[in-house]
């Protein structure tokens, strides 16, 4: 894998307040990763650094090989990017706008334009003036703007702010094609859970300026133990046979009977344990464990340790 974004120890400090404290990651070609946090966790601030908008107070941030703060130039011209709201002119059409923007940059055909038109799927509605533009619409449209000068990096702040599920739906599909076709490397923020679990590779956690997790995703649900729900009768027996035979492992209560955590490995012995028991037991299902649980666990575990 090949690594085309990396901050190294980024602060940010504005009168006197760090907003950042020492950030670093790296975010490597064909990877969407995902920058999570509340709001004001820094998300915003980190990526208007990314992109160029806002100095850094100290550490480098390296795109494509340059640094932006010796080789401004080359480091942004690596990136496409939305940050707040993308500039456009309502009374021009989309594709009015797309020319006006592709001025700006140097190269850009109309062949370009044209492909990059229908891969954000606007091809229909790309000579209809803005204004006439759902949000959705007008967000593909940004996307478009983004992607004309070919970034190796896409940077989208809140990109699904505000768009009904088709909406979030296609950019989560846009983004990931981008980061698997294009071999893009796609930052995505983001304070919704469920949405980064779907969207993204990896998921950097943020939390009062301060990186606090980086996984896989798929780790990040997976790590830790496994929830099984055991409908079973009476539960007050089982209950008490587990304490007795496996006393490391947690049990409790649950609506339907008792909430148990562990490996696959040990269901044959619990069931057998209960069947000999004479304990009649009518399902096993395993609880999934969503990104929200992992992450609440993650975060508390933080809060947890800073205030020891
Ligand atoms: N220019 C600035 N001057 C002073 N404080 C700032 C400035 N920009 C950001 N901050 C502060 O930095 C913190 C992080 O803000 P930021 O906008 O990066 O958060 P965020 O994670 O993007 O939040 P949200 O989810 O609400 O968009 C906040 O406490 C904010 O008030
Ligand atoms: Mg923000």
């Amino acid at each position: 894998m090949e690594t085309i974004v990396e901050l190294k120890d980024v602060t940010k400090v504005i009168k006197g307040r760090t907003i950042i404290d020492h950030i670093s990651f790296q975010v490597n070609k064909g990877e969407v990763f995902g920058f999570l946090g509340p709001n004001g966790a820094g998300k915003t601030t980190t990526i208007r650094m990314i992109v160029g908008l806002m100095g850094l107070t100290s550490g480098d941030i390296i795109i494509g090989g340059s640094s932006i703060k010796s080789e401004f130039e080359q480091a942004v011209g690596h990136i496409g990017a939305i940050v707040e709201n993308p500039e456009m002119y309502k009374f021009l059409t989309g594709y009015q706008n797309l020319v006006h923007y592709a001025r700006m940059s140097k190269g850009i055909t109309k062949e370009k334009i044209a492909e990059t038109v229908e891969l954000v799927g606007l091809t229909e509605r790309i000579h209809d003036k803005v204004k006439t533009y759902s949000l959705g619409m007008r967000q593909r449209l940004g996307l478009a703007q983004c992607l004309l000068h070919d970034p190796d990096v896409l940077i989208l702040d809140e990109p699904t702010n505000g768009l009904d599920p088709a909406g979030i739906r296609e950019i989560r599909d846009y983004v990931r094609l981008l980061a698997r076709e294009k071999n893009m490397a796609v930052i995505v923020s983001s304070h919704m859970l469920s949405e980064m679990e779907m969207m993204c590779d990896r998921i950097g956690i943020i939390q009062n300026g301060q990186l606090i997790d980086v996984q896989l995703v798929h780790d990040f649900v997976q790590s830790s133990e496994v929830t099984f729900e055991f409908e079973v009768l009476p539960s007050d027996k089982a209950l008490a046979l587990i304490e007795a035979h496996y006393p490391n492992v947690r049990a409790i209560r649950s609506r339907n009977g008792i909430s148990v955590e562990l490996t696959k490995e040990d269901i044959p012995n619990l069931v057998k344990l209960f069947v000999d028991d004479n304990i009649s037991v009518f399902g096993i299902k395993e609880v999934a464990k969503t990104l929200e649980d992992r992450f609440l666990e993650v975060t508390s575990e933080k809060e947890g340790s800073t205030r020891g």
